[in-house]
């Protein structure tokens, strides 16, 4: 656990920029900073627009500060994770490249079965990400070993009702199981495909049931 020195606001406002992403409305800046010999990244919601930066910003600071500190230990998230201030918090930069980087064919199976047991691991600490089928999220590092990042949207697995908590889970391996059968077509066994499958049907229910939905109440505003 690093104790000395580590990032602060005046150290940011003090180095010239170092972009991973650019913030934009709603999204913080996304910045790699160095700090006593270590390479940091910081996500920072203060140069949003006051309001998006008092409101969301200090919530999602907050939110995955607190999801980072309870999975740390687990192999495949960031380490050292820390509050700059409201708006912005810190942890140890992975030397890698997300998975949305690499071209069909890579990585390999086995960063995949790694990648599983990592998202496992984050369930059995009560934690579903909820944004893995996005594969910004997911890194793969200099040794192909898969990393999570970005918990803002995270939430915790209502243990008190398993149907739900077993749904959000699948959730996060549809994500799994997607980006495994972009990069390597044809390769997932039964099981995970029909776990895929039957989550992808799910939300195209969900999101038609929620066009017709608006379709109706577009209607009755109209009618009135
Ligand atoms: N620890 C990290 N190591 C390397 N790159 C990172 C790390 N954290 C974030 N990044 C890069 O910054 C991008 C944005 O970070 P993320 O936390 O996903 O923020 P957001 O999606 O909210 O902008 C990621 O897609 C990744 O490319
Ligand atoms: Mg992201």
């Amino acid at each position: 656990m690093l104790t000395h020195p580590i990032p602060t606001r005046d150290l940011l406002e003090a180095t010239p920029p170092r972009y991973l992403a650019r913030g934009r409305i709603a999204n913080a800046d996304v910045r790699l900073v160095e700090c006593g010999g270590h390479l940091w990244v910081v996500k920072d919601f203060s140069v949003c627009p006051v309001w998006v930066r008092h409101t969301v910003g200090r919530w999602f600071i907050r939110r995955e500060l607190k999801a980072l500190q309870r999975l740390q230990g687990i192999p495949g998230i960031a380490e050292n994770p820390l509050r700059l201030d409201a708006f912005a918090l810190a942890y140890l930069f992975i030397e890698g490249r997300a998975l949305n980087e690499f071209p069909k064919g890579q990585p390999s199976a086995d960063f995949f079965l790694a990648l599983e047991s990592a998202v496992k691991a984050m369930h059995a600490r009560g934690i579903a990400h909820l944004d893995l089928r996005n594969r910004g999220n997911i890194l793969v590092d200099a040794s192909q070993q898969p990393f999570l990042i970005d918990f803002q949207s995270h939430v915790p697995l209502p243990r008190w009702f398993p149907p739900l908590a077993r749904s959000l889970e699948n959730i996060d391996l549809s994500g799994v199981y997607k980006a495994w059968g972009k990069s390597l077509p044809g390769t997932l066994d039964e099981s995970r495909q029909h776990l895929l499958d039957s989550v992808n049907a799910w939300r195209k229910w969900w999101v038609l049931k929620g066009y017709l939905g608006m379709g109706r109440l577009a209607g009755r505003r109209r009618r009135r």
